[in-house]
């Protein structure tokens, strides 16, 4: 048998080098004479071991990492082909501590083949969950998706099986699904992870979701930032197309679907599902109002379901094991698994699908093995740049949507940021006022004026000036663009200024202390 070698190709493990680590193992192969097939898979999402180097052996695959260019020789020497031990050999890759306490449904397969190969996708039980649907009258696809208690993972939790019902219910000579690949939040890279290591499940998962509603065309709105993503979903879109499981007839049925990627252009609004549409539009990303709901005008003014990526690709496992099943997972009115994707200053990051219900503090502590700095953890914040900083006095707070909320925080799209004991809270209040001002779209006041006013105020607030004052009034603020802002960028920002002046009250002091202190 010709050895099979496994080097990812996804754009996380290429930024750690999996390029130079693909071409120096094909430069030894042709050295030595030896014929093996390399797969560019798609990565596991343990990203502290990329690249990590996977061989097909007789006792099963065995992972090398994180594999730089110079070791690859003496990983031949070592005989790394038959699974030979090597200062970077790991073992099984189930059995890696980080891998193997994970529950992956969604990400099932991600980074375990060949990305674009539709037999390996069906291997490992692909388009189980589109036969079943095919065969379903569109209101049971419909039931079973709100039965499993999923909710939108983008970032408001909204169940997904009400907008589904929304759109079937409406009337309309065309409907559209879209997704939202948008993944504007810091720490998150759940939705690229995905679209480049598996990218018919998200596929399977939109036509699914146009059989439910009576949509038949379908546009994957994918950040410019993610090239990589846009060509394995166009290449994979096409194979799709070719094996017939996108087309007027889906896997030999009388439902059509078919669809396209869109490139964004770039801003964090545009992630937000109207200024989105808007963008898909043609038009300039600026937040529509509501009413009325996109499920009922949404589209060029047609009925359309907006989810993101991960809501989408979490569909084709309900559809194919059951509402009861996917539902068994995880904890109050948060069923499930979450992929939650750990970044910033930590030591083990990386993606981690776990069922909702673990602790704040079990996933920066235990998974994410605490800083990668090695001082102590002064805050992390959770949601991306509209998320609370939680210090470490609320790691006790489980992985649900409900318990975040009760303690002034968000869950978002499962991206978690680590800080250590040098993060200054002050300096991150202003940065999230500043990133406010800047992605505003413009429509609405308090986030238009209000943010720069708050990057005004907390200036003087570092500066010293009528701290007593300074403070009431960013606090003032606060409430204004929480209560007035017509979307969530402006609604949201006093979050993570709120959470940093609440719990992080010292780094508010005035400047001549903090100077002093310094
Ligand atoms: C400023 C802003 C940015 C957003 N960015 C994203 C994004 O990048 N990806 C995403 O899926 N949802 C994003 N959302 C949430 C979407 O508006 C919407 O709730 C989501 O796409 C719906 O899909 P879901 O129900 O599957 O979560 C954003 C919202 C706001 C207010
Ligand atoms: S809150 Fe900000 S981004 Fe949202 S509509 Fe208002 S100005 Fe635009």
């Amino acid at each position: 048998m010709i050895p099979r070698i496994y080097i990812p190709g996804d754009s996380g493990a290429l930024a750690l080098g999996a390029e130079k680590v693909a071409k120096a193992v094909r430069a030894e192969l042709a050295e030595r004479g030896i014929e093996a097939k390399i797969v560019r898979n798609g990565s596991r999402g343990a990203y502290f071991l990329e690249p990590m180097v996977e061989v097909a052996t007789e006792k099963g695959r065995v992972a090398y990492g994180p594999v730089k260019p110079s070791d690859v020789k003496s990983l031949f020497d070592s005989g790394f082909l038959t699974g030979g031990h090597h200062k970077r050999w790991l073992g099984a890759p189930d059995k890696i501590p980080f891998l193997a306490k994970q529950t992956r449904l969604t990400f099932a397969r991600c980074g375990i083949n060949d990305p674009l190969s539709l037999d390996a996708y069906k291997s490992l039980g692909g388009l189980k969950g589109l036969q079943n649907a095919v065969a379903m009258a569109p209101l049971d696809i419909v039931k079973q998706v709100t039965e499993s208690g999923l909710r939108g993972r983008g970032g408001a939790g909204f169940p997904t099986g009400i907008k589904w019902k929304t759109v079937l219910d409406t009337a309309g000579e065309r409907k559209y699904i879209v997704c939202n690949a948008d993944e504007g939040d810091s720490a998150t890279f759940a939705d690229r992870m995905i679209m480049e290591g598996d990218p018919f499940v998200l596929i399977e998962g939109m036509t699914i979701a146009g059989i439910a509603t009576g949509a038949t065309k379908g546009f994957v709105y994918i950040r410019s930032e993610y090239p990589h993503a846009v060509a394995v979903m166009n290449k994979a879109v096409e194979v799709a197309r070719k094996a017939g499981v996108l087309g007027v007839n889906v896997l030999g049925s009388p439902n059509a679907f078919d669809m396209e990627i869109r490139v964004g252009a770039g801003a964090y609004v545009c992630g937000e599902e109207t200024s989105l549409l808007n963008s898909l539009e043609g038009k300039r990303g600026v937040v529509r109002a509501k009413p009325p709901l996109p499920a009922i005008q949404g589209l060029f003014g047609k009925p359309t379901v907006i989810n993101n990526v991960i809501s989408l690709a979490s569909v084709p496992i309900i559809m194919d094991k059951g509402a009861a099943f996917y539902k068994d997972f995880g904890m109050g009115r948060s069923r499930g698994t979450i992929p939650i994707q750990i970044a910033g200053n930590v030591k083990f990051g990386g993606l981690f699908e776990a069922a909702f219900g673990m602790t704040l503090g079990e996933i920066v502590d235990d998974i994410g093995g605490g800083t990668a700095t090695g001082r102590p953890v002064k805050a992390v914040q959770v949601g991306g740049p509209l998320g609370a900083y939680f210090p470490r006095g609320l790691f006790d707070t489980p992985f649900d949507y409900e318990e975040f909320a009760k303690r002034d925080g968000l869950i978002g799209h499962a991206g978690i940021t680590v800080f250590d004991d040098t993060a200054d809270m002050l300096k991150q209040a202003r940065f999230a006022m500043e990133f406010c001002a800047i992605e505003s779209c413009g429509k609405c006041t308090p986030c238009r004026i209000g943010s720069t006013r708050g990057v005004e105020t907390i200036d003087r607030l570092a500066a010293g000036i009528e701290p007593e004052k300074n403070l009431a009034l960013v606090t003032d603020l606060c409430n204004t663009m929480k209560f007035g802002s017509l979307c969530a960028l402006g609604g949201f920002t006093p979050y993570p200024v709120m959470s940093s002046i609440t719990h992080f009250p010292e780094d508010f002091k005035p400047a001549p202390a903090r100077v002093a202190a310094e």
